[in-house]
């Protein structure tokens, strides 16, 4: 079943229909999803969630936007947080010098700071990176050695997403691989083998074709997975059932072998471990 890596339930636009939304999600074909704190107050109700919904896991982390409401008082509550149940990987953290709201040093200060967390309690790191591709290619190389992750969004060349594939990193790919415009994620998820591609949606933002521009939900991702399908000449299922795979070994440390014993790896697809 389908495995969203990145999306923002606790977003005050779900706010009217959650619950009823969020029980659809099984009837839609999605099977897991991992909820995403950007906020210190997203963060808190990303575990409420994970909490409330067995098939929810949560991501925590402080977003660059919003590194200006970290200090030692606040990063030390992030750190209980990262060991609460379900708590499966520190994100969304990196460089947004699109909206640049705080300083470069502040982003950069904070960013490496949640990545030797990840590093100390051994999780997984969901990255944000927006117009800062080079800065955050060069943290990545000095302080996120030997971490596992998903750059999440990915925005940046087919070649950069290689270099990131060599350093043990997946790519995040969601709604924008489906835009007439996302060509250059086109060629990224050409480039980048199966085994190294999650789905996401970062819901409620970046509806897929034909949605694009209204509220996204997981339901849409069908639309990811059967683009990535068209692009890379294999199944729809093959890429869910990949994927999936791809998500469980990164964010709950599930064997390979486990997956497909337990048929949820999908049957007689040549899988990838
Ligand atoms: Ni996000």
């Amino acid at each position: 079943m389908i495995f969203d890596t990145h999306a923002h339930y606790d977003d005050k636009q779900f706010d009217s229909d959650r619950d009823a939304l969020l029980n659809s999600m099984e009837a839609l074909g999605v099977g897991t999803i991992v909820n995403v704190g950007a906020s210190l107050e997203g963060c808190r109700k990303a575990i409420e969630l994970a909490a409330e919904y067995p098939f929810i896991y949560a991501a925590v982390g402080v977003h660059p936007d919003d590194v200006g409401d970290l200090n030692e008082d606040t990063f030390a509550k992030l750190k209980t947080w990262c060991q609460e149940d379900k708590v499966v990987a520190v994100g969304e953290i990196g460089l947004d010098y699109y909206w640049d709201t705080q300083s470069h040093d502040m982003q950069k200060k904070w960013f490496i700071r949640q990545l030797e967390l990840a590093r100390e309690l051994e999780l997984p790191v969901n990255i944000h990176s927006r117009d800062a591709s080079e800065d955050t290619f060069q943290i990545m190389k000095e302080h996120g050695n030997g971490l596992e992750g998903i750059i999440h969004c990915f925005s940046g060349s087919k070649e950069l997403a290689v270099e990131y594939v060599k350093l043990g990193f997946h790519i995040g790919v969601g709604g924008v691989v489906t835009f007439k415009n996302g060509k250059k994620l086109k060629q990224v998820v050409e480039a980048v083998p199966l085994e190294k591609i999650v789905l996401e949606t970062d819901c409620p933002y970046l509806a897929p074709e034909p949605y694009r521009g209204k509220r996204n939900h997981s339901g849409y991702i069908k639309y990811v997975a059967e683009e990535i399908a068209r692009i890379k000449q294999v199944t729809y299922e093959e890429v869910v059932a990949q994927t999936e795979i791809n998500a469980r070994k990164l964010y709950m440390k599930t064997a390979a072998e486990e997956l497909i014993n337990n048929g949820k790896g999908g049957n007689s697809i040549e899988i990838v471990k």
